[in-house]
């Protein structure tokens, strides 16, 4: 069996076998045939049977193996998101205890997203993750702290975007806001720097001092998170202007349209304060990691300008219930 169609196939690593699988599923390899290239089906893998699959794997261990989209989706959808709303409902766990399972669900899909050329129908299974933690996120027995021990301070783009997202929501409960916009904000926090997939890895994670090229480049991925947000017609509009917007500043000097003020959606003033908290609180090859306390003073004292004071203000109280 030959398939031509390489959008399809996503590249997986041994340890992608280790997964909690309980469904079967065709392995396949890339070759060349007629002078095209094409994946051809080597292997199933049967959860009930893994040591046939095992041991021919380990003949071949320094090939690429592939499985199709198809799957890797219903991995997420049926074997780990399933299982997590299931057992989150059944137990109930306090706020601190659904976030630290929640979490490396979601920067596992939000990583499997921008490494391999995943579809855009892959996002949706970020979906009923805003609904459970919403439901189960109670401030009153969240310290901020405890949250910010969950979140990793590693330099990727997915640790950023669930960092973001989970920042966020756990401001606007703060806030008193709806169930409703509490879910979007969270939503749009975990996306707002989707674009960032459509932006060469070279200029986003460049070693050297950035040209004024690269900076245009990088400012780029607002327009496209919200182009490419609205093209799959599922989000709101909070969640489109939060793309779109996280990069202006409350004085209008922001990017990509310097808006000032109350122009800038108040989602995305709020998310705009979570990205450059979690940026400053997390590693940069450049920098040296800030505490949360020093990240904190640093946007009071000497970039306040940038921010809606009072939601700043908000965030700082918040933080410092620790
Ligand atoms: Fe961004």
């Amino acid at each position: 069996m030959t398939v031509s169609k390489q959008t399809e196939f996503k590249p997986i690593t041994r340890s992608f076998f280790e997964k909690e699988w309980t469904e079967r599923f065709d392995v396949f390899y890339q070759t060349t045939i007629d002078g095209e290239k094409k994946f051809v089906k080597f292997a199933e893998y049967d959860p009930k049977d893994y040591s046939h699959l095992n041991a021919i794997l380990d003949e071949r261990q320094n090939e690429a193996f592939y499985i199709r989209e198809t799957d890797l989706y219903k991995y997420y959808r049926f074997n780990i998101l399933k299982r997590l709303l299931l057992e989150l409902a059944q137990d109930k766990p306090p706020a601190r205890e659904a976030f630290q399972r929640v979490y490396p669900v979601a920067t596992r899909i939000l990583q499997d997203h921008l490494e391999i050329p995943t579809s855009d129908e892959f996002l949706a299974l970020l979906d009923e993750l805003p609904l459970v933690l919403s439901e189960s996120l109670d401030p009153e027995n969240l310290r901020f702290y405890e949250l910010f021990a969950i979140t990793l301070k590693e330099d990727t783009i997915h640790a950023h975007c669930v960092n973001v997202g989970m920042y966020c929501l756990c401001l606007a409960r703060e806030l008193g806001m709806s169930r409703k916009d509490r879910e979007e904000i969270f939503r749009g926090g975990l996306l707002a720097d989707i674009g960032k997939k459509f932006i060469p890895m070279e200029v986003l994670f460049k070693k050297d001092a950035l040209t004024e090229e690269d900076r245009q480049t990088i400012r780029r991925h607002t327009a496209f998170g919200k182009k490419k947000l609205n093209e799959q017609r599922r989000y709101s509009k909070t969640v489109l202007r939060m793309a779109g917007e996280h990069h202006e500043n409350f004085d209008g000097t922001g990017y990509p349209l310097k808006l000032a003020g109350n122009e800038i959606d108040t989602a995305a003033r709020i998310c705009k304060i979570m990205d450059v908290f979690n940026a400053l609180t997390s590693h940069r090859p450049y920098r040296e990691v800030m505490s949360p306390l020093q990240a904190l003073t640093l946007m009071k004292e000497k970039m306040g300008e940038q921010f809606d004071s009072k939601l700043l203000t908000a965030f700082i109280q918040y933080a410092g219930k620790s």
